[in-house]
């Protein structure tokens, strides 16, 4: 069996972690005895300077056209200055939205070896924390109305954006958050801001719904702005978390530092197929672009989501995973890891080598 992987490296470290990842998956589809067939399609800025769209039909078709799609990241300060439709995330939108991904779920776990690497305070980590963020991925204020007008009160331009959910929107993200919680310890956080927004009370109201069809799941709300400290003070006592698009899209951002670093993290995107897009949940980083010393790992871990979730290779995938647990027990750290360890600083290649051999 073939397996159609579209690589889309898109910019800044994305074309260093996509290479990084393209050689894990090589050799483990060795050592599985699995073919895995690469396509590279443009995204993001280059596709806007090779061919004047952020997302061309050619790199979409190609996307509809594989099994899975994993992607580096997009984005510049060059491109800042672009009409919104030309800007170099309109593509991950237009990606997210044209294959139909309206679950994005974020694995945050701490790693032993990087126990000194978190923030928090020592108690807290020794308490250990292994969450799943389920974010809605298609709706709410990231694809709502907007736009300018001029305000009537104060005779000058005033801009909208508009958040906004449907019954259905929230029922298919609810259930893929009970499904996860039902698999795991059972416990989901739903997380909202009903003490203000309307959309966010119907968003309660239709999980405390679908809790009735999950009596073995424990469901509790949390308002957004408790949950963001709560994340620090407590994060032992998150599981499974499901939230709207820009809520989680803040929260997951701040649940990375507990990690020790954003250039951990994976994330995969999927919808009603097995087609998923996995990326790695850090952007860019324009500024250290080129250099070869970003962190391949998140993008890698990207990988063997990937690998379990699209194509149901669950050996493949904890093999990865384990690969990377040993490179960081045995001390590898590129240079987002450090945090004042005398390790010495492994480049981008050279950590992806340190997982390779312990593949
Ligand atoms: C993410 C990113 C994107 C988002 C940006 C690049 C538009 O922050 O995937 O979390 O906000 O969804
Ligand atoms: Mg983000």
């Amino acid at each position: 069996m073939e397996y159609r992987i579209a690589l889309l490296k898109g910019d800044g470290i994305g074309p260093e972690v996509i290479d990084s990842a393209r050689r894990i998956l090589e050799a483990v589809g060795e050592k599985y005895d699995r073919h895995f067939q690469f396509s590279e399609y443009l995204v993001g800025g280059a596709a806007y300077v090779a061919t004047g769209a952020p997302l061309p039909q050619e790199t979409l078709n190609g996307c509809l056209a594989s099994d899975s799609v994993l992607l580096g990241a997009v984005g510049g300060p060059q491109w800042d200055n672009l009409p919104v439709h030309l800007r170099p995330e309109q593509a991950l939108f237009a990606l997210r939205s044209g294959l139909g991904l309206y679950s994005n779920v974020r694995p945050v776990r701490m790693y032993r070896a990087l126990k000194g690497a978190s923030p928090l305070h020592p108690d807290i980590v020794a308490a250990g924390f292994n969450i799943i963020i389920v974010r809605e991925l298609t709706g709410g204020i990231y694809f709502g109305e907007r736009g300018r007008r001029t305000s009537h009160l104060y005779d000058s331009e005033e801009a909208f954006d508009t958040e906004c959910y449907s019954v259905a929107e929230i029922e298919r993200i609810g259930r893929v958050a009970f499904e996860m919680a039902l698999g795991r310890s059972k416990r989901l956080t739903s997380i909202d801001k009903a003490n203000v927004l309307e959309s966010s009370r119907l968003w309660r109201e239709v999980m405390h719904h679908l809790s009735a069809e999950y009596p073995q799941v424990e469901l509790a709300d949390m308002l957004v702005d408790n949950a963001a400290m709560q994340l620090i003070r407590k994060p032992a006592q998150f599981d499974v978390i499901v939230t709207s698009n820009m809520f989680g899209d803040i929260l997951s951002d701040e649940a990375s530092q507990l990690t020790g670093s954003i250039g951990l993290l994976p994330s995969s995107s999927l919808g009603n197929t097995t087609r998923g897009l996995y990326e790695p949940i850090h952007g860019s980083a324009p500024d250290i672009a080129g250099l070869g010393i970003a962190n391949p790992i998140a993008t890698i871990l990207s990988a063997a989501l990937m690998l379990r979730h699209s194509f149901g290779l669950l050996a493949a995938a904890n093999s990865i995973e384990a690969a990377v647990e040993a490179a960081l027990d045995a001390g590898c750290r590129t240079r987002d890891l450090l945090m004042g360890s005398q390790a010495p600083t492994l480049s981008t290649t050279e950590m992806t080598e340190e997982i390779l051999k312990r593949l």
